[in-house]
């Protein structure tokens, strides 16, 4: 990705009392990144009722910062998977943890997620919402990590291309740690 300027890039933050890390996509950057993706979906969704499915935990705080800037009637859901097991590792199996708690047969349907990193889970999910009949099904993630791909996922709407560094923040964590941080970052310095 091309560097964030100004406030941000390399900014030194602490992530807990002797963990440093490097902010690399600022507070700033995220709230301009999110203003464009809504007005994208505004733009596409308006009259559509879409069904936005955020996959948990880590899409908590994109999914509620990006609603508030959708000014039309759509709903909510949530679903959780688990492909990481402990660590920053993936198992490369995903399973439904907690499912949708609503019909998506015959909705537009638009996921919500943080990062497609292997595309292991957001290539499942696709799966698994397109043989539950739903109308449409689009991925709108906050950011992709090309690099690491396995299977191939196409993103309809993206916030940022970034590095293959393991992230933390804005929602994301590692090991439950660190979702707290108002920009993503990396943990270490760089
Ligand atoms: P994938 O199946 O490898 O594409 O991984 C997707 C999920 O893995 C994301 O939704 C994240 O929850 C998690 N993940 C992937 N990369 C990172 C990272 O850098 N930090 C924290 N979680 C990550």
């Amino acid at each position: 990705m091309d560097k964030p300027r100004g406030r941000g890039y390399n900014q030194k933050a602490m992530a807990g009392k002797d963990t440093p890390c490097t902010v690399l996509i600022s507070r700033e950057q995220i709230a301009a990144a999110v203003s464009r993706l809504a007005a994208e979906i505004s733009r596409d969704y308006r009259d559509r009722r879409p069904l936005l499915v955020a996959v948990l935990k880590g899409a908590f705080i994109f999914l509620a910062d990006l609603v508030r800037l959708l000014d039309f009637p759509l709903e909510v859901e949530f679903i959780r998977l688990s492909s990481y097991g402990q660590g920053k590792k993936s198992s490369g199996k995903v399973k439904v943890v907690h499912g949708l708690g609503t019909e998506v047969r015959g909705r537009h349907v638009l996921v919500i997620e943080d990062i497609v990193d292997t595309g292991l889970t957001t290539s499942f999910l696709l799966d698994y919402l397109k043989k539950k009949k739903v109308a449409s099904v689009r991925l709108c993630s906050l950011t992709d990590k090309p690099s690491r791909r396995q299977v191939p996922v196409n993103i309809d709407y993206l916030g940022f291309t970034v590095p293959d560094r393991f992230l933390v923040g804005y929602g994301i964590d590692w090991d439950e740690k660190f979702r707290y941080l108002p920009d993503i970052c990396f943990v270490g310095e760089e």
